[in-house]
């Protein structure tokens, strides 16, 4: 046996939701050394990689163009460790409701909670699968993967693999490098059932007057499941779509509590922060049953996104983004969803296109500054970019609040700075909705991070005052890296003398406050769909380039389109400026928004 490659690969029938979308490659492999054979080919060297298990929780937002690689690894093996312990084998490519009904087979305890869930053996570590007062990271020994980096298979030991709440170490720094073949579980040598704590589980041994077995409790929780989550063979659907969010009590009592007194939540081993039941909020938000097109919030259990028939990706994304915005609305929490969002599209929304004094200046009465157009109202530098089922923020500039209003911007993933002139950087206390669910992930250099720490220190003391921005800040060098695995490239650009940083995802970079850029730079803006570029004025200015040389910059990057910003008045109006441009380059404005790859 061999590898198989297929291509323009329909994905319907192998994913839960049922949703048509096609991956440019599909590729299957039963062992290790197929999937190294693999690894060395075109396709897989020249594409975008998606690990795809049973396909139980993903939602294709559109086409994949990349490859999606399927493991057909199978097997389940016991190594009986010592009178109580006995560790369980399993191939990634096995079922894993097959698994847990082989342990129960074999008399072992430890799964049974994690009954009637369904994907492979694979997808559990990925996702740290959990129901019923079980997360599976409690039982892993260690996970065998294939790292995509070295060729070489490698074994995480538990502990290593950064469980949380539905996290791991495969969802972020790992996602992309680390293809699991195996996992390992420690298992009791036990027919009876340990874990009884959770709700619906408490009685049980009332009701059948004995202590239940490993068996009794994977019959209950199989019961409990079928009457709340809707058969994915029946009804299209990824179980639960959002997480349950897990918030500081300090934001519960003083936000959540205020809005609705009887919102319920959960203590978690991690205090201080809560956890917050989504299915409630949805449920009491109203939206138990609504629909958009295709797509469903499931009656039975509101966490739910259900396709009735006929659901696009489109109706599903509708209808996910109405219920965060309705629940934040009405309780002041975001919800993230739980489910991967594949999407290998760039949305990116200008939200500020002027320079460090906006336009119009204040106190300034020239036809621009006067202009009624709307174009020519520009705030301080800043974009979003939308993608991987994340919203990134392009700078924190000083009218963030007021461009976060007009964008409509309830949830942000992270933020990329470029350097550390108030322009860009003036916003970052705006950034406190953003940071109830945790500390709020910043990418920078390490010069700006340092400066913000001094310009910014009541976020960074020992003791702080309650409310305050709470950053996560990564220090970047001049190397690729990844945020929860979508591949950022920084690329160092000169601001006069300064050396600054602009950002290249996919095939669209952003470059700002540029006046020149060191030749070995160049090479990583080659093949760009679109640039965004800034180009101050027409006269010149010792560290912005002007309008004729940010066109000379074009002409050697060659990218497909350029988008030019960060304007003071003197570029004119935006309308006559349209006019002198090259077909292939236009002007930002506020609220431009495109979609690249
Ligand atoms: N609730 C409502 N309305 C709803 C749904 C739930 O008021 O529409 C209330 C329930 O009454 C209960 C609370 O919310 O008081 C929690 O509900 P439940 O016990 O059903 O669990 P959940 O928080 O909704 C989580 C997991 C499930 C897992 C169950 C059982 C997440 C995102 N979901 O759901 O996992 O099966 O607990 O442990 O953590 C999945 O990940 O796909 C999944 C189904």
């Amino acid at each position: 046996m061999s590898f198989t490659i297929e291509k323009n690969k329909e994905l319907k029938d192998i994913t839960s939701f049922h949703i048509s979308a096609k991956a440019d490659y599909y590729a299957t492999y039963s062992t290790a050394e197929e999937l190294r054979k693999l690894s060395m080919t075109e396709e897989f060297l020249n594409n975008e990689i998606l690990n795809l298990g049973e396909g139980c929780n993903v939602l294709f937002a559109g086409d994949f163009h990349g490859m999606i690689l399927h493991s057909c690894i199978k097997g389940f093996k016991r190594y009986d460790k010592d009178e109580e312990t006995v560790f369980a084998i399993a191939g990634a490519g096995e079922k894993w409701d097959d698994f847990v009904n082989w342990t129960i087979g074999e008399g072992l305890g430890g799964v049974e909670n994690l009954a009637g869930i369904p994907g492979s053996v694979g997808a559990a570590p990925v996702q740290n699968i959990g129901a019923y007062g079980c997360e599976v990271g409690s039982v892993i020994h260690n996970v065998e993967c294939f790292d995509v980096i070295t060729r070489q298979t490698v074994t995480l030991k538990g502990d290593e693999c950064g469980f949380g709440y539905r996290d791991s170490i495969f969802k972020k720094e790992g996602k992309g490098r680390y293809i699991v073949l195996r996992v390992s579980f420690r298992m009791k040598k036990s027919d009876k059932a340990a874990n009884l704590t959770y709700g619906p589980l408490a009685d049980l041994e009332k009701r059948i007057q004995h202590a239940p077995t490993i068996h009794e409790v994977a019959d209950e929780i199989r019961k409990i499941r079928a009457a709340k989550l809707p058969d994915p063979d029946v009804i299209g659907n990824t179980g639960s779509f959002f997480k349950n969010p897990v918030v500081r009590i300090y934001f519960y009592k003083e936000v959540m509590s205020v809005l609705d007194p009887d919102i319920p939540y959960y203590e978690t081993d991690t205090p201080p922060y809560v956890k917050i039941p989504a299915g409630w909020l949805i449920e009491h938000a109203g939206l138990k049953g609504y629909r958009i097109g295709g797509a469903e919030i499931y009656p039975g259990q509101c966490l739910v996104i259900a396709n009735r028939g006929g659901a696009t990706s489109e109706d599903v994304l509708k209808l996910s983004d109405f219920v965060v915005r309705e629940v934040k609305r009405k309780f002041g929490v975001t919800l993230q969803p739980e489910v991967n969002i594949i999407d290998t599209k760039i949305k990116v929304t200008i939200l500020g296109s002027g320079t460090s004094k906006g336009i119009p200046e204040v106190g300034c009465y020239c036809p621009v500054c006067t202009s009624d157009a709307k174009e020519d109202k520009r705030m301080r530098c800043s974009a979003l970019v939308e993608t991987g089922g994340m919203k990134i923020l392009i700078d924190v500039s000083p009218d963030f609040r007021q461009q976060a209003l007009n964008a409509d911007i309830s949830v942000l993933d992270a933020a990329l700075i470029t350097h550390n002139h108030y322009d860009h950087v003036g916003g970052f206390d705006d950034l406190r909705p953003f940071c109830a669910l945790g500390k709020f992930p910043v990418y920078l250099r390490k010069d700006v991070n340092s400066d913000l720490h001094h310009r910014l220190d009541y976020c960074f003391k020992d003791h702080l005052y309650p409310g305050v921005p709470s950053f996560e800040m990564h220090e970047i060098e001049n190397s690729p890296f990844l945020i929860n695995g979508l591949k950022v490239i920084p690329v160092t650009v000169m601001h006069g003398k300064v050396p600054i940083v602009g950002y290249r995802i996919g095939d669209f970079a952003y470059l700002t406050d540029v006046k020149t850029i060191p030749e070995e730079e160049m090479e990583k803006l080659e093949g760009l769909d679109v640039l965004v570029l800034n180009a101050l004025r027409y006269k010149d200015h010792f560290a912005h380039l002007t309008l004729d040389e940010a066109l000379a910059l074009i002409q050697e990057i060659k990218p497909k389109k350029t988008y030019l910003t960060h304007f003071c008045h003197e570029i004119g109006k935006h309308a006559e400026l349209l006019k002198k441009l090259p077909d292939n380059v236009l002007p930002c404005y506020d609220g431009l928004t495109f979609i690249t790859h």
